[in-house]
């Protein structure tokens, strides 16, 4: 199982610097990444089509995206479709990150009609699960864990594929803080999620990629990756420069 090294950029570069970041990333990464290693990017959708253009010579790297709505397309004024993504060269795209539950007010329910829409439309989805410091306190971490898997993969425990899910173990309290969480708690977590697919999804679950995300720096990441059913990792802030983020993918 290649370890998935994705960075996530979040609300930020204009086109000219998110071009600029991928071609130094490339120059950084190009001849350096081991087989055992697959980089993936999500943009902002304003720069997708001109990274994937770069990246397409790039075997080692594919192109993503932050969100898309579940409907072949339509009067959704605002949102872009899994098709519009396709057709600019972007094969991923992330659902359930935090900030969209937990600013854009997304449900599980909604995030289980986005990861069903967009598989089914030949995208990969990476599924975002973790919970709040409140919820962590409060003894709660696999309860949200579990209803979060749960309700989220609910219509597509027949045709997930490894290759196609991706599970993110992001505690909302590591998430822009510097504050990784610990080895411990990372374990814990990643055990639980691995045990819940394997439950949930029988013919793939084991194989299902677990990244963690959360504060991961260069100087984190091995000891990260090194960890029991850490699948590889999902970078906010770290993968804004490029080489940050290239010290991060060959970590
Ligand atoms: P940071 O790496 O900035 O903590 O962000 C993590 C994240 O939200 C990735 O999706």
């Amino acid at each position: 199982m290649k370890k998935l090294m994705a960075a996530n950029w979040k609300m930020y570069k204009s086109v000219d610097q998110g071009v600029t970041t991928a071609q130094e990333l490339c120059a950084l990464l190009d001849g350096q990444v081991s087989d055992d290693r697959e980089v993936l990017v999500c943009t902002p959708c304003t720069m997708l089509g001109p990274v994937a253009e770069i990246f397409s010579q790039r075997p080692y790297c594919a192109v993503g995206a932050q969100n898309f709505y579940p409907a072949a397309q339509g009067a959704f004024t605002g949102e872009i479709c899994p098709e519009q993504l396709l057709s600019l060269g972007c094969s991923w795209a992330l659902v359930g990150h935090s900030e969209r539950r937990h600013i854009l007010g997304e449900t599980d329910e909604f995030c289980a009609r986005k990861v069903a829409f967009g598989l089914d439309a030949g995208l990969k989805i990476i599924l975002c699960v973790g919970e709040t410091i409140e919820e962590r306190r409060a003894g709660q971490v696999e309860q949200v864990l579990e209803r979060q898997l749960m309700v989220g993969l609910r219509y597509v425990v027949h045709n997930a594929t490894a290759a196609t899910l991706s599970i993110a173990y992001e505690p909302v309290w590591a998430i822009g803080t510097g504050e990784v969480a610990g080895p411990d708690e990372i374990c814990a977590a990643h055990t639980f999620v691995r045990t819940t697919l394997c439950s949930l999804l029988p013919s793939c679950g084991a194989e299902v990629r677990i990244l963690y995300g959360g504060s991961v720096k260069p100087d984190n990441t091995a000891a990260i990756l090194s960890l029991d059913n850490v699948n590889g990792v999902l970078v906010g802030g770290a993968s804004l420069h490029a080489g940050s983020f290239a010290q991060i993918v060959l970590a």
